[in-house]
């Protein structure tokens, strides 16, 4: 069964896509490992647009012509049966299989479950609203090694459907103090699942099958460093008190060119020229590496 992994934090520009996108590729690339990876970021789309370029502007008319996520909510809003079913793109060169974004994702809240007078109904509701990307997942997952979600900065309901599906989460984080509260909260967020679904299972006498999700750690990415592997003073203050948080992935990914010209030619660092590109490439493989070991399938 595929390890379900979400890329989550509140803090926007920290590099969940680029991290998710180049893991994704690594996995499918150096481990042999088959992948599909989950747009979840309404707003920018910025994976599905890495991957399968001419769906961006799809995404920007919101023409979707797939049956995405979205349409799986809108069944429970309508009160229909909820099937499984979405529309997978196999992506060209990389045979990554993607789940696209869909920028009507934003409107995924819990307020528009039809509710009843009673209370047991409505928690069923509640469970059945968490559980939706799971139950879609549910049906595929055994055709992949790793099914990696990427998520939009926030805190809502769509990222506690996110986190309910995965087994792991991690939370990529700058080495700012800015940044690092969005760590924190994603664990936060993490727990408030693992206890909601404590009280889902007390308030519901039947047999659920759900899992805690574990926190895998922090990614540290954008950072500094005075030589090779010796952060900045500032940045090592920040790793060392996001890892008093819970854990922090070994491995971090330096700031430079290389990533920002692989964003510009919309493929992979490991297919850009350069030094630095080179320098980011063996640090994306790495992670990987150590990625594999925290979450392993
Ligand atoms: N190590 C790095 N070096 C240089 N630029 C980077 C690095 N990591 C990410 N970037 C750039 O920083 C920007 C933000 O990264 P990214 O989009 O991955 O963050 P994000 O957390 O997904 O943002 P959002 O929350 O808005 O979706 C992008 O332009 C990306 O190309
Ligand atoms: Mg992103």
């Amino acid at each position: 069964m595929g390890t379900t992994v979400g890329f989550v934090s509140e803090k926007g520009g920290v590099g969940k896509t680029t991290i998710c996108y180049h893991i994704a590729v690594a996995l499918a690339r150096y481990h042999d490992k088959s992948v599909l990876v989950v747009d979840g970021d309404y707003q920018r789309g910025g994976i599905t647009g890495r991957f399968v370029p001419e769906l961006i502007e799809q995404f920007r008319t919101r023409r979707i012509e797939e049956t995405t996520l979205y349409d799986k909510f809108l069944q429970l809003y309508s009160a229909t049966d909820l099937t499984p079913d979405v529309d997978i793109r196999i992506t060209n060169e990389s045979g990554i299989a993607l789940l696209p974004a869909d920028p009507r994702l934003s409107q995924v809240t819990v307020d528009k479950i039809p509710t009843t007078n009673n209370i047991r109904e409505n928690t069923r509701s509640l469970w059945r609203h968490l559980s939706v990307l799971d139950v879609v997942l549910e049906q595929i997952r055994d055709e992949y090694d790793y099914v990696l979600v990427d998520s939009h900065p926030d805190i809502n309901d769509l990222l506690h459907a996110i986190i309910y599906s995965c087994g792991y989460c991690v939370s990529p984080v700058k080495l700012d103090l800015q940044s690092t509260v969005g760590v924190a909260s994603a664990i936060e967020a993490i727990n408030d699942v693992n206890s909601d679904m404590e009280m889902v299972r007390n308030a519901l006498d039947e047999e659920i099958v759900y899992a805690d999700t574990q926190y895998a750690g922090a990614i540290a990415t954008q950072a500094r460093e005075y030589g090779p592997g010796t952060l900045k003073r500032t940045e090592r203050t920040e790793y060392r008190r996001v890892s008093r948080t819970g854990p922090i992935l070994e491995t971090f990914v330096t700031e430079g060119d290389g990533l920002r010209q692989a964003a510009l030619d919309r493929c992979p660092v490991f297919d850009v020229r350069g030094q630095n590109a080179e320098k980011q490439s063996e640090q994306l493989r790495q992670l990987t590496e150590e990625f594999v070991r925290r979450c392993p399938t």
